[in-house]
């Protein structure tokens, strides 16, 4: 089976239409999503209802949980608050009431999904957690395999009992070994890694094996959108 995990496609209709188009070519089975669907880009509504209509199951991020409780907002610098802001005025109520049954983290095939960390931060950056912290974790989460998302980055944290490493991952495949292992898939509508495609990871459970795709999309008119609509120029600017 073929699993797309995607992540942090943040109301970019333009990237995420892509990574969907490239999923049929990749012959995906099923997808899941790890949050962060709206916020920074112009069209939360649209993007959400694309994810519904594709029946991919997505958990929360800390933007969704921005788009219904208050509380997150004094956490988030003044754009992102703004950007939180806009984001709940183009928002349906009835869409806001199906974001806030999300869970906060899913397990599919044996692996487990969260935002932030694992077993279920929503917050917590990967980044954050040192090697101790991580040992601890795969103490007491009974998976052999999990994903992340939150960082926008694309990295795996392999941990073999004794030891934590972390590798970069780049375009093309990757072979999975014994390892406890943590994949974070980056970012499909905002990223953050110097490269200015959209991005997600397939993993193969028969093969266990992950693909890293790297997908072109339209960024100028993605860009041009969200100035149109008022948002922070930053979050237009990041696209690139
Ligand atoms: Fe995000």
């Amino acid at each position: 089976m073929r699993i797309a995990v995607i992540s942090d496609i943040h109301a970019n209709l333009e990237a995420f239409t892509a990574v969907l188009e490239n999923m049929q070519i990749k012959n995906v089975h099923a997808c899941v999503c790890l949050g962060d669907v709206v916020g920074y880009g112009a069209e939360p509504e649209p993007v959400l209802q694309l994810l519904w209509e594709n029946k991919i199951p997505s958990i929360l991020g800390n933007h969704e949980e921005a788009v219904y409780d208050d509380d997150i907002l004094h956490y988030f610098n003044p754009q992102a608050k703004k950007t939180a802001l806009l984001t709940r005025k183009m928002l349906k109520p009835e869409s806001v009431e199906r974001i806030k049954k999300w869970p906060v983290n899913i397990e599919f095939h044996g692996a487990l999904g969260v935002h932030g960390f694992p077993p279920d931060s929503i917050h917590k950056y990967l980044f954050e957690a040192d090697q101790g912290a991580i040992s601890r974790m795969w103490d007491s989460v009974p998976y052999k395999l999990c994903f992340v998302g939150h960082t926008h980055n694309l990295d795996l944290v392999a941990f073999d009992g004794h030891n934590v490493i972390t590798y970069p991952l780049l375009e093309g495949g990757w072979l999975l070994d014994n390892r406890k292992t943590i994949v974070n898939v980056g970012s499909v509508g905002q990223p953050r890694d110097g490269d200015n495609n959209a991005k997600y990871v397939i993993w193969d459970t028969k093969m266990n094996a992950l693909t890293i795709c790297y997908v072109p999309y339209n960024i100028q008119k993605a860009a041009d959108k969200i100035l149109k609509a008022g948002f922070p120029e930053i979050n237009a600017r990041r696209l690139y």
